[in-house]
């Protein structure tokens, strides 16, 4: 067909593509796909233009057959047949006089002839194609449009197109004096990959974890999702009556249900610690219970990571200041709900160094808030098992346009770290925040299972974009 039609345009232009098609014989629509790709190619040009036609309805084909309504209903008249029963006809007979009423003196109305139609005038409307608009209102004939495309020579116009090589094999390289190239195509957009996309709530992780790097924090190992009572709760000088330790609060693990080793000196000094006190403290003075301490269970929180990272750089003598921060994993035995999961993620930041104070903590939540765009804070007192003072962190959130509780925060305990050895003047500053929270207002979803669970959208996965925060 390309051959053909080069041939065509060679002689002159096609004024009208449907024309030509039906010239050389071939289907409209295949053609102005081959001239589509010769225009591709700057071989043809194309110009689009349309042309519209009446064309009659089922009921206008009848008419084109066997005379119209109006007619139909003369001829009946005039040949003393049954007049048939219909009320359009029957008014366009009245209307153009072919038929009438008369009525004599004590009798009824009689229909009889008017004048004579020259012609049935509606069946030469209809094969003349005349009288449009009535025919459309009718019914009797709707509009058909045609594209159609006028085609004349491109700038690239010759008899014969070589094919262009998309891709470079052996073979074309062998040939490539006479191959003849595609040209680059920079705009394309490429294939769009069907696999690999990150999770939201991945994507903000990503985000956080280079915020809290750029601050200087190092990231601590939270691989260790079962814990034992003993880092959980033991070591932050968590009552073991607390009631976070119920099992409706927190999921004990029932294999492993127990915790065979921990530092034996150091659960010494934390049981000495609840039992006794110490570090200026009294202690919660009950009894401190082995097995309490042994149960298994999935870490309710990330602080149980601190405490072992805590206990860990206690160890390394001389103290060195250090920053550590870990966003993963965490279990609660809670009731679920539109912003309520069983499991969750928790941002967690800690500061140990001499000397610290609370000013620094508002400090460093300031300045972490402020990079995620929180800029307008306020701190509420609040209380923590394991740390004083507690505050809870407010936010003004400019997407919410609301005030939102947005972290917890607090000092850490001497009762916490004075067992592990750390020096009584160094202080530790730490906070927490869920990161699913953050990542349900930056993207505007608005119940957590549409993010995360088996019920999350893997579409809204792929499409959304990188979190980046200002
Ligand atoms: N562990 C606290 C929570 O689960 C968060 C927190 C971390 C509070 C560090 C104070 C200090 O909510």
């Amino acid at each position: 067909m390309e051959k053909l039609i080069l041939e065509r345009v060679a002689i002159g232009d096609i004024e009208d593509s449907s024309v030509a098609a039906e010239e050389l014989k071939v289907e409209h629509q295949a053609l102005l796909g081959v001239v589509q790709s010769l225009w591709t190619d700057g071989f043809l040009t194309m110009e689009a233009s349309s042309r519209s036609w009446l064309s009659p309805t089922p009921e206008g084909e009848d008419i084109l057959r066997n005379g119209s309504p109006e007619y139909r209903i003369y001829c009946a008249v005039r040949d003393g047949t049954e007049v048939p029963s219909d009320k359009f006809g029957f008014n366009a007979a009245m209307k153009k006089g072919w038929v009438k009423f008369v009525k004599e003196e004590g009798k009824k109305k009689k229909l009889v002839l008017g004048t004579e139609p020259k012609t049935d005038t509606t069946r030469e409307a209809l094969q003349e194609l005349r009288e449009e608009r009535e025919l459309i209102t009718r019914k009797l004939a709707t509009r058909v449009t045609l594209k159609y495309f006028k085609i004349g020579r491109g700038p690239n116009f010759a008899m014969r197109r070589v094919k262009k090589v998309g891709d470079i094999s052996a073979e074309t390289l062998k040939n490539w004096e006479t191959v003849e190239f595609k040209d680059y195509n920079f705009r394309t957009l490429g294939e769009r990959v069907s696999g690999g996309y990150v999770q939201p709530l991945l994507k903000v992780r990503a985000e956080f974890r280079k915020i809290l790097m750029g601050m200087g924090f190092e990231e601590m190992e939270t691989n260790l999702w079962v814990e034992s009572s003993f880092w959980n709760f033991d070591a932050l000088f968590q009552p073991q009556s607390h009631p976070a330790r119920d099992a409706h609060d927190t999921f004990f693990v029932k294999d492993p249900p127990r915790t065979l080793e921990w530092p034996a000196d150091y659960y010494e000094r934390v049981r000495e610690m609840h039992e006794k006190g110490g570090a200026g403290s009294i202690g919660h003075r009950s009894p401190f219970d082995d097995a309490e301490a042994r149960k298994n269970l999935l870490r309710t929180h990330t602080t149980a990571v601190s405490a072992r990272m805590l206990y860990q750089l206690a160890r390394t003598k001389p103290f060195k200041p250090a920053r550590y921060f870990s966003i993963d994993r965490v279990f609660r035995n809670e009731s679920m709900d539109s912003t309520h999961l069983c499991e969750f993620h928790q941002v967690e930041g800690l500061v140990a160094d001499y000397d610290l104070s609370l000013g620094n903590l508002i400090s460093t939540i300031r300045t972490f808030f402020a990079k995620i765009g929180i800029t307008q804070l306020r701190f509420k007192p609040a209380f923590n098992p394991y740390t004083e003072p507690s505050m809870e962190v407010f936010g003004y959130h400019p997407d919410l346009k609301k005030w939102t509780e947005i972290g917890n925060s607090g000092m850490f305990r001497p009762e916490m770290l004075a067992p592990m050895g750390l020096p009584p003047n160094v202080k530790v500053i730490a906070w927490g925040l869920s990161l699913e929270r953050p990542t349900m207002i930056k993207y505007r979803i608005s119940n957590i299972r549409d993010l995360f669970g088996h019920k999350a959208d893997l579409n809204r996965t792929k499409a959304t974009p990188m979190c980046i925060f200002p």
